[in-house]
């Protein structure tokens, strides 16, 4: 593999950033400094950043993540201290502890990522790094009307503070398609119900580069290296490497 791809799997950043690590003479690979991104690795070598050794661990090969969609009534944390279901118990893969990326409410359905990469956890839920997620929401006193549309595109005053501008429409009458940046506690309900519309169900559909499709509830999958790939470079920095609009910059 190229050794810039291969940092970027690792998380170090993004392959475009990777690709600069290594011009800028930053990389070693076996002790000896590489500026040739394209060099080919295995990933037995001994590679250093700035000095510091890839932990073994940050390589990824190994690290799992798997999707699941998320029924209504199951909570997203490891364990529940009142016996109900939670995400974990969704996902066969037995030696591995795997943490939910992230929290959904007990009765939003949809898109949520389980994995035992903690790095990457982090990375994606990071409010610096700016990973759009994309929910549809069904509220009250439809049609939304355009100063409440605008209100939540421009920012909206919660009690923690002015959320981020949000891309917004109207899917139908009452219904919303709201991408959004941060990942503030109960923020879409607590935004719509701001402007008005209080929300009546809500679902994730998008998680940075990755959509809900038809996948059925209760269903999970495991993503594949490509995916896991392009979810890293999601997470690889801050500003995000998806655009504020979800589209890859
Ligand atoms: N916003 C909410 O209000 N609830 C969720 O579960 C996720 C985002």
């Amino acid at each position: 593999m190229r050794l810039a791809k291969h940092l970027a799997h690792a998380g170090v950043a993004s392959r475009r950033a990777s690709e600069r690590l290594v011009f800028d003479g930053r990389v070693e690979v076996d002790d000896e400094v590489v500026t040739d991104p394209a060099r080919d690795v295995s990933g037995r070598e001994r590679i250093r950043v700035d000095g510091k050794t890839l932990r073994a661990h940050e390589r990824g090969a190994d690290r799992v993540v798997y999707l699941l969609h998320k029924p209504p009534g199951v909570v997203s944390t490891a364990k529940d201290t009142h016996g109900r279901k939670t995400v974990v118990e969704f996902v066969r893969s037995p030696g591995t502890r795997l943490y939910p990326v992230g929290r959904l409410d007990a009765d939003t359905t949809g898109l949520i990522l389980l994995t035992d990469d903690g790095d990457l956890a982090h990375r994606l839920t990071h409010p610096s790094f700016e990973v759009p997620k994309v929910y549809v929401a069904e509220v009250a006193h439809g049609p939304v009307r355009e100063p409440a549309l605008r209100r939540l595109r421009e920012g909206v005053s919660l009690e923690d503070g002015m959320t981020s501008p949000a891309k917004v429409r109207q899917l139908r009458q009452g219904l919303l398609e709201l991408t959004i940046h941060e990942g503030r506690k109960r923020q879409v309900k607590r935004m719509c119900a701001e402007v008005g519309h209080p929300v009546k169900a809500l679902q994730r559909v998008a998680y940075g580069p990755l959509r809900l499709g038809d996948l059925a509830q209760g269903g999970v999958r495991r993503l594949s290296p490509a995916e896991v790939e392009r979810l890293r470079s999601a997470g690889a920095e801050p500003g995000g490497a998806t655009g504020r609009d979800g589209r890859r910059a």
